[in-house]
């Protein structure tokens, strides 16, 4: 917080936390001798070169010349193979080296070397993460490449603050790092502060305005190109290039036309014309986010157009610059009767979108929620992952904690993100079976980011732990959520020698690395969702969206609860997935307990696979949960100075808030399950 002042006193606010790039991070890179090499006016090499000053001046190291036998060379070249004067195609084949870089160790001495200077930063910082070990090891030639060529981070980020929802939508973490009441922000360092956090864990494209795209903020693609070129010159010499979330009315709103019939010759050559200007004034723009027919934007269904129609056209427009369209697939009917059986929201963006495989240009990427309801704490994985092998597919996450606790609940996502993306449409075949990781390669990554202007980036200094989860899993969604938290709290906590005190490593895990489950076990049970008070969607409240527009119901009565979505007797969402999910959750026998409530109207009688009742396990781990929030903060609490007095108090303050909202949360569903079902807790506990 600022200092009390008079007015007539400048407020100078507290410089941003360094997140996982203290200097004590650079301490193994920056004892040492670094060379640079490359193309001299390189905006990005210009950046890899002030990163060594930085990290040598910081810790007794120089910046050497290349000849001068430094212990890391970085070097930005085509020639990635020492064998020969070319690259050896058998050994860089797998890999795309475009966007990767080779780390060769050789007696200790360290060569990055990479055919750009964005990637060669990627592999200057993937040696910080090393720290010593990236010099210990033995002698190594690896070559390193992004598993997603397409990392990007959308900001639901408003230019005007919006009467509802504010500055950033579903932001946590205070005001815009680019907007400020209704304009790009005059300062824009701290942008380039956040593109370099980015950079370090190898996220190069941000989407830097809400998919809702307002009035003021559809702007951005004609009167305010100017001000995004200047946000896209603050991310750039990190290699993190810029797109813009479109409102597809812009032609009529904007260009004045009578129609954005995507057919239409004259809307065809206003997109054109639009992504022309685009181009010409930020060359390396990356493209454009569409929500589209969703929740009351625009879109071809008022031209009875689909949705490929509407994403081809726009691509047609960005093709000749090589751009891309990022196509939401979260479409649904949001102003359903609740009570009408029929409709089921979890089967709108399958039966939108799956008929259309085949039909998207080649440089659209359909963007799939993970979950097919909405970020929830516990969804199945979304249907249409799988049936659309003849379209770029990109996953879509969401690091902002809009349903997992809004930054006041420490909640690492990681293992969340990762169950989604290993998981197998067709199950464990011969050869294991496809992931979902493999099915999105083409179309790479998406996640909702959860910064803004607070001190923190995060809002709670914890959730920071998500960003960084996701810029590693974008880059190898096959790391261990674990080992990621481990680097995370390696970078973070790093003393001003690069050591992290032992007990803050296990104190960080103790409290994260279950945090997700915990979150879980204390809010809607059993996959049925929500349950969340309406509209900002923090804290518990049952019933709150039972008899709403949403087509979010979970259906309890007297006997039971959960949603029938099977074929036999229910919406039939079970078919939407191969075998053999669709008969694993189509059977109460086989479904997982933590999707009962999603696939089944059940008893509250009803035994889980885990041996008690379903109302028995609501009451259980809603005490267990609020358990483990105390179990949390008290290992928090014995950390007892070890980390920086800030950030210790903001943790303890956020802790405080989540057992506060742990109890309420406990305290409601279990009374509501008790109220409803009559049937008291085995253990005698107090409900009320
Ligand atoms: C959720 C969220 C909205 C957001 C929407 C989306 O419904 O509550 O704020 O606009 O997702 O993903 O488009």
């Amino acid at each position: 917080m600022p200092d009390e002042t008079t007015s007539s006193e400048i407020v100078v606010e507290p410089a941003p936390c360094p997140a996982w790039l203290p200097d004590g991070a650079l301490a193994a890179v920056g004892r040492r001798r670094v060379a640079v090499a490359g193309p001299p006016d390189d905006e990005v090499l210009v950046t890899v070169r002030r990163e060594a000053e930085r990290a040598t001046s910081a810790h007794g190291g120089a910046v050497v010349d290349p000849d001068d036998s430094p212990d890391i060379l970085l070097e930005a070249s085509s020639v990635l193979d020492s064998s020969s004067n070319g690259r050896n195609e058998d050994q860089v084949s797998t890999l795309d080296v475009g966007s990767g870089f080779r780390l060769v160790r050789d007696g200790g001495r360290v060569t990055v070397a990479a055919a750009t200077a964005t990637a060669l930063l990627h592999g200057w910082f993937h040696v910080v993460r090393l720290g010593e070990a990236a010099f210990a090891g033995p002698d190594a030639d690896e070559r390193h490449a992004p598993a997603f060529a397409l990392r990007v981070l959308d900001h639901w980020d408003n230019v005007d603050v919006h009467p509802v929802m504010g500055q950033v939508e579903r932001g946590y973490s205070g005001g815009s790092i680019f907007y400020d009441a209704g304009r790009v922000r005059e300062d824009l360092s701290r942008v380039t502060t956040y593109a370099r956090l980015l950079a370090a864990t190898g996220i190069d494209r941000v989407c830097i305005n809400n998919v809702n795209v307002h009035a003021r903020e559809a702007r951005l693609l004609t009167d305010d190109l100017p001000e995004v070129a200047r946000v896209a010159g603050a991310l750039r010499p990190y290699g993190v290039r810029t797109h813009l979330a479109v409102s597809f009315a812009a032609p009529m709103t904007l260009g004045g036309l009578p129609t954005s019939d995507p057919l239409d010759d004259g809307v065809r050559a206003w997109w054109r014309a639009a992504a022309d200007r685009v181009w010409a004034t930020i060359p390396d723009f990356g493209g454009f986010v569409v929500k589209a027919d969703s929740e009351g934007q625009p879109g071809p269904f008022a031209y009875g157009r689909d949705h490929a129609d509407g994403a081809n056209l726009l691509a047609e427009a960005v093709a000749p610059h090589g751009g891309v369209v990022h196509w939401r697939a979260f479409v649904y009917d949001h102003t359903q009767d609740w009570r009408d059986r029929s409709t089921d929201r979890a089967r709108a963006a399958y039966d939108h979108f799956a008929p259309l495989d085949g039909r998207f240009a080649e440089n659209v990427v359909v963007q799939v929620k993970h979950g097919p309801m909405d970020f929830q704490t516990r969804e199945p994985v979304s249907p249409v992952l799988a049936a659309m092998p003849g379209s770029r597919l990109a996953l879509e996450l969401q690091v902002t904690q809009e349903y997992t606790g809004q930054q006041r609940h420490a909640c690492y996502l990681a293992p969340w993100w990762s169950e989604n993306l290993g998981f197998r449409p067709w199950g464990h075949g011969d050869d294991d079976g496809v992931a979902v990781r493999d099915l999105v390669a083409p179309g790479g990554i998406a996640a909702v980011s959860n910064v803004g202007d607070d001190r923190f980036w995060t809002g709670h200094p914890l959730a920071q732990a998500n960003l960084y989860a996701f810029g590693r899993l974008a880059w190898d969604p096959t790391l261990d959520p674990a080992a990621i938290l481990d680097e995370w709290i390696g970078l973070t906590f790093a003393g001003p020698e690069g050591a992290v005190e032992p007990r803050v490593r296990e104190v960080l895990h103790a409290v994260l690395d279950d945090s997700w489950r915990t979150y879980e076990s204390y809010t809607a049970p059993l996959g049925v969702g929500f349950m969340v008070r309406p509209g900002h969607h923090y804290g518990p409240d049952v019933d709150g969206y039972e008899y709403t527009p949403w087509g979010t119901y979970h259906f309890a009565d007297r006997d039971g609860i959960g949603v029938d979505r099977t074929r036999a007797t229910g919406t039939g969402f079970t078919g939407q997935y191969p075998a053999p999910w669709r008969d694993v959750y189509e059977d109460v026998a086989t479904c997982p307990d933590e999707l009962l409530l999603f696939f089944h109207h059940v008893p509250y009688t009803h035994v889980l696979h885990s041996g008690v009742t379903v109302v028995q396990h609501v009451y259980d781990t809603h005490f267990a949960g609020v358990d483990r929030v105390r179990e949390a903060i008290a290992a928090w609490e014995s950390l007892d100075g070890r980390v920086p007095s800030d950030v210790d108090a903001r943790v303890r303050e956020r802790l405080a808030e989540q057992l506060r909202s742990a109890v309420e949360w406990r305290d409601q569903l279990n009374t509501y399950f008790f109220r409803k079902s009559g049937i008291p807790d085995a253990h005698g506990r107090t409900i009320f």
